[in-house]
């Protein structure tokens, strides 16, 4: 049984409208770390929307076919109980980041949990330390560079501990030793069982994956082992996934 299995995926915004996504198959184990990448506009975000089950925000969206998370119909699961099975982290962070701290926005899951306070001062302090961001723990989340801002919305996610991560473009905005620290991160989560998605464009800083996937025009072309699509430089080259 795969951690993620989403079975002939397709997705309008609205009822008539184009098809963002068309007819996405795939699984993806647990413990492993998958990519999504693909030119922007190809529907890796809606992808991610529909596996976290944050579409459901979308009132005037359709899908079809399944996402099923840990054997589990998404659409069967209510939302309180979703965000323990998974969670995601948006490409806008300032979508999902409404506390006057940092502090207060990590252990803002965790306090809705009910979660003895001394309990939910550990978690605080583990998400953070791991992310390497307690200095900012007193920080406004709102006056943050966009790369810290998604440490945060990453933190806030961690804190309840889900099995399946999704990340989209969490990456995006922070620089290279930056990128390397995040991949770190990853890399550990992976290590502790967590099964993450995560969409980058910077291929080489995710290199560490264990498979890619491509996305083009809503359809999935390619989803094979890191090493072999990475090996394949005409191919991304020709669809622009690499200047080089
Ligand atoms: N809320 C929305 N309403 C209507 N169309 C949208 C909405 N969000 C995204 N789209 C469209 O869906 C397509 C895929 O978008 P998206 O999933 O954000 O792509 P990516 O993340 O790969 O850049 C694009 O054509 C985009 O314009
Ligand atoms: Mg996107």
């Amino acid at each position: 049984m795969g951690a993620v299995v989403v079975q002939d995926l397709t997705y309008q915004y609205q009822p008539g409208g184009g098809y963002v996504l068309k007819g996405i198959n795939c699984k993806v184990n647990q413990g492993e770390v998958v990519v999504v990448t693909g030119l922007s506009g190809c529907g890796k975000s809606t992808l991610c929307l529909c596996i976290s089950g944050a579409i459901r925000h979308q009132r005037d969206g359709v899908m079809t076919g399944k996402v099923m998370v840990n054997g589990r119909n998404i659409r069967e699961i209510s939302g309180a109980r979703l965000s323990l099975e998974v969670g995601m982290v948006f490409q806008d962070p300032d979508s999902q980041l409404f506390s006057p701290t940092v502090e207060d926005e990590i252990a803002f899951a965790p306090e809705n949990l009910c979660l003895p306070p001394e309990r939910i001062r550990e978690r605080v302090n583990k998400v953070m330390e791991l992310l390497g961001i307690a200095t900012l723990r007193e920080a406004n989340p709102c006056h943050l560079s966009g790369g810290e801002k998604h440490l945060v919305a990453l933190g806030a996610v961690l804190a309840l501990d889900p099995p399946v991560l999704i990340l989209d473009e969490v990456m995006s905005q922070l620089d290279t030793a930056g990128k390397k620290k995040v991949a770190g991160v990853l890399e550990k989560l992976r290590d502790r069982g967590k099964t993450i998605i995560a969409v980058e464009h910077n291929l080489e800083a995710v290199a560490f994956s264990d498979r890619m996937m491509v996305l083009e025009s809503g359809e999935l072309i390619r989803f094979e082992r890191t090493p072999s699509l990475l090996d394949d430089r005409d191919f991304l080259r020709a669809r622009g996934l690499i200047d080089t």
